[in-house]
């Protein structure tokens, strides 16, 4: 279980990615946990980030602020901000992902640019665009995806308080697809997973892969 040893010189930025309530900050803490136990430094970092780019997002996202009435613009609007958070969330140097490898922790983000392109874009022309806007920003050692049906989703966030702009059946479907797309076509290190299993059983997968990894880099 997640006291196995684990234990890798080279520290790590993971990503989960999956559609809203898939279970990707449950795995995040299992996995951050499971680090300190071995003895390894590891930080929780997630997207939007905690910085001040990222707050602004989360107003948006609730709509407390409207950057335009127009809701043609607002994936734009997303994909823009996004991908500025995400340089910040890289390469701040209080904070960001790589001044934390560099101090020797392992960072465990909950999203990257692959939301961006699952969430920001709807058409072919406009997934190309966020692709430009989001090309220079490098990949993660290991992505996992937490795989959950829509309805799942649904039910799950029925539990949350505040709905925000994404959170419809309409737009978690596409969301869906595109992610099927999106790692279809990744060249990446990527872990499917059955979003749906015991939370237990789905972070034993994890430390699986992650031994393969640590085993390779050895
Ligand atoms: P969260 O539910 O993981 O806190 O993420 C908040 C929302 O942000 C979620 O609906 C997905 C959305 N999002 C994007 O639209 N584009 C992005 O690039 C990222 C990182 C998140």
């Amino acid at each position: 279980m997640s006291n196995q040893q684990l234990t890798t010189d080279k520290k790590l930025f993971i990503v989960f990615e999956g559609i809203d309530s898939s279970g990707k900050t449950t795995q995040a803490k299992l996995l951050k946990k499971h680090f300190l136990a071995t003895e390894q430094q590891a930080v929780i970092s997630p997207e939007p980030s905690n910085g001040i780019i990222g707050n602004l997002i989360r107003q948006a996202l609730k709509q407390r602020i409207v950057f335009n009435r127009d809701p043609k613009l607002f994936d734009e609007q997303m994909a823009y901000l996004f991908a500025a958070d995400r340089h910040d969330h890289l390469y701040n140097d209080i904070d960001g992902v790589f001044k934390l490898i560099a101090n020797n922790y392992h960072v465990i983000s909950t999203r990257y640019y692959f939301s961006s392109l699952a969430y920001n874009c709807e058409t072919v022309e406009k997934f190309e665009f966020v692709k430009r806007l989001n090309n220079r920003f490098p990949n993660p050692d290991l992505t996992i995806y937490l795989q959950i049906p829509i309805e799942v989703s649904l039910l799950r966030l029925q539990e949350r308080s505040v709905q925000e702009v994404y959170e419809t059946k309409a737009k978690l479907t596409k969301v869906s697809e595109q992610y099927q797309q999106i790692f279809a076509d990744y060249d990446g290190l990527i872990l499917n997973l059955d979003g749906t299993q015991d939370p237990q059983q789905i972070h034993q997968q994890i430390i699986n892969c992650l031994q393969t990894i640590v085993t390779k880099n050895k």
